[in-house]
């Protein structure tokens, strides 16, 4: 145990986290040439092509220090938002981070959110400057920036490049040095961390893990305290970057556990592992169940397609235990399923899985978030509502509640003024205001996680010229003004159209919308009136004018299979476009009013 460390590294997005992870490896011999990859860590092609590390993984890494071997175990944290419950149970599951800092970046709206996870976890900070190399790096600064935010001494950061290799060997040290050793009692019962668990086809779910009291051995009758499921460890070890089976892991190490659990559900993040005779008397804090906070209707663009994606959602949920789904019905799309996602990238994750690994073609409704709805009738009793066509009677509501979150947004002193503004356009309220440099400034909003769905990202970019970065974290649920919008194609509603929006702002989207819509949806052979609505109140409508060109008629409507075979043409060039009454909406449409700007 003495000479065991577990270690993160924490990092805003593309500040070298991946490469320096691959670097370490690479120093370490951990890796041999036929292993070499360029992100070794980012196993799953979508992720590689993304370049975000979307699943946490371990790997061990052997380094001999001043004549004494050491066992290095490198847990990776995913880089993104949408799993900041993924990152914050790999820390808890370490002693020590390296905090990587870009040394032309400087410090970033994530680097601090990162830090203050690891530092609510009593994690040994070893703070690493890198891409010392680029000619654009200014070390000193950097250097001054990350001593204001740790309260350490500029010695003790240390510079790097995760590219050239300058400072590895430091970092090394660093590890063995200031990384305390793990601690906990090897004649305890047992108690292990489930920090991650990986859906493997083959083998089932493999779970991994970090032992802080007593120890696993292979055979073992295990219990997850969470879910209370009773199994046998058929197969533990340790990770490499093969997994080495092992006869057992004891305190302080951090291994893989195979029971042949075959959906993904059943083994849960922050659970804690103990034996079924002897169980440890408690769980290990910190267990949440995932929430998901963005929910959207997947539906085929061929209706006949409902099965096949009914089986395609229950596999691709054995893996991806997050994704929660439900049957739905809507009016205009016909029959698919509402869908829970952990954010806007997982939701694109999922579509894009459905589209590559189960060959689906799917049309994508308007995320939205969940809100709370309280009726006159029964003021107390909460109606969740994933749907905007699930929000109860206007005339019978009491009030409806939606989340918040806490925005920190840091950027150039230049910038406040346009990120003021876009915050408060999206409903968000300052709450701190904070230089870290005369040319660098954080900003904390509350504001609502729905304003943050809507097309948020790209305003702020474009808003900041790109100098600003952001991070989130909820803050529960605040009573809000809000009203349907609904859209009237033709007369007709389409329920896949209709979004919960704030009260002031319904008349501005709704004519929006409909300007949005009649970009987007295709001139056809009548007149398409596009009218928003609240409740039975028109606000505001456009007119998609009438297609002149008929390519049927110079058939003469004689010649019936020839006029088939052309309609069948035209067919096959409009993939994912659905046909809603007699309108054609291309999938764009159903994510206009994620676009309005
Ligand atoms: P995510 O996985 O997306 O969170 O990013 P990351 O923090 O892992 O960053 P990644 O390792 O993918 O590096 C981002 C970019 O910076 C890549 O293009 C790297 O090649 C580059 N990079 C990383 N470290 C260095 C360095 O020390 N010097 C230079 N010049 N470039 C580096």
């Amino acid at each position: 145990m003495k000479h065991i460390r577990n270690f993160c590294i924490i990092a805003h997005i593309d500040h070298g986290k991946s490469t320096l992870a691959d670097r370490l490896l690479d120093f370490t011999g951990s890796v041999t040439e036929r292993e070499k990859q360029d992100q070794l860590l980012d196993n799953m092609d979508l992720e590689r092509e993304r370049g975000i590390t979307i699943k946490s993984h371990a790997i061990q890494m052997e380094y001999t220090y001043e004549g004494q071997e050491y066992i290095l175990n490198l847990i990776d944290t995913p880089g993104h938002v949408d799993f900041s419950y993924e990152v914050s149970r790999s820390i808890a599951a370490c002693e020590g981070a390296l905090l990587v800092v870009d040394a032309a970046q400087s410090i970033q709206a994530q680097t601090i959110s990162n830090l203050y996870l690891a530092l609510d976890n009593d994690l040994e900070i070893i703070p690493v400057l890198n891409k010392v190399d680029l000619p654009s790096a200014n070390p000193e600064e950097v250097t001054d920036d990350i001593v204001d935010l740790l309260g350490c001494d500029a010695e003790e950061v240390i510079p790097a490049s995760a590219k050239t290799g300058i400072g590895i060997e430091d970092i090394l040290q660093a590890i063995i040095e200031r990384v305390p050793a793990p601690e906990g009692d090897p004649g305890a019962n047992l108690q292990a961390l489930v920090f991650d668990s990986v859906y493997n086809p083959f083998r089932g779910v493999e779970t991994y893990f970090r032992v802080l009291n007593g120890k696993i051995s292979k055979g073992d009758k295990i219990k997850f305290m969470a879910t209370g499921n009773d199994y046998f460890a058929d197969e533990i070890g340790t990770l490499k970057l093969e997994q080495h089976p092992k006869k057992e892991v004891k305190t302080g190490d951090v291994g893989y556990l195979i029971t042949g659990i075959k959906d993904a559900r059943e083994v849960k993040v922050g659970d804690t592992i103990t034996l079924s005779n002897s169980p440890s008397p408690e769980a290990i804090a910190g267990f949440e169940e995932v929430k998901p906070m963005v929910f959207a209707g997947i539906y085929p663009v061929d209706t006949e397609d409902f099965e096949e994606l009914r089986s395609s959602m229950e596999k691709l949920q054995l893996n991806d235990a997050s994704l929660v789904f439900q049957p739905e019905s809507s009016a205009a799309l016909g029959f698919g399923f509402r869908c829970g996602f952990l954010g806007m990238l997982h939701m694109e994750i999922i579509q894009e899985r459905l589209e590559r690994e189960f060959n689906m073609t799917v049309i994508t409704t308007v995320p939205n978030v969940s809100y709370h709805a309280f009726t006159r009738k029964s003021p107390d009793e909460i109606v969740i509502v994933n749907n905007p066509s699930d929000l109860p009677d206007p005339s019978t509501l009491d009030r409806v509640e939606e989340p918040y979150i806490k925005a920190s947004i840091i950027t150039k002193s230049d910038f406040v003024g346009n990120v003021m503004s876009l915050c408060i356009d999206k409903r968000g309220q300052i709450t701190n205001q904070s230089y870290l440099t005369t040319e660098r400034v954080e900003l904390n909003f509350d504001m609502p996680l729905a304003e943050i769905v809507f097309d948020f990202y790209d305003r702020l970019k474009t808003v900041s010229k790109g100098y600003a970065s952001f991070d989130y974290s909820p803050i529960g649920l605040r009573s809000s003004k809000l009203v349907r919008v609904d859209i009237l194609l033709n007369a007709q509603p389409v329920d896949a159209l209709s979004a919960l929006v704030h009260a002031d702002n319904a008349h501005t989207i709704g004519k929006r919308m409909c300007e949005k819509l009649k970009e987007l949806i295709p001139r056809q052979q009548f007149d398409i009136p596009i009218q928003a609505a609240i409740g039975s109140k028109i606000i505001s409508r456009e007119t998609i004018k009438a297609l002149r060109k008929d390519v049927t008629a110079k058939c003469y409507g004689g010649d019936i299979s020839r006029k088939r075979k052309l309609l069948e043409k035209q067919k096959k060039g409009k993939k994912r476009m659905r046909q809603v009454g007699n309108v054609e909406i291309p999938q764009q449409a159903f994510m206009a009013v994620l676009k309005l700007n």
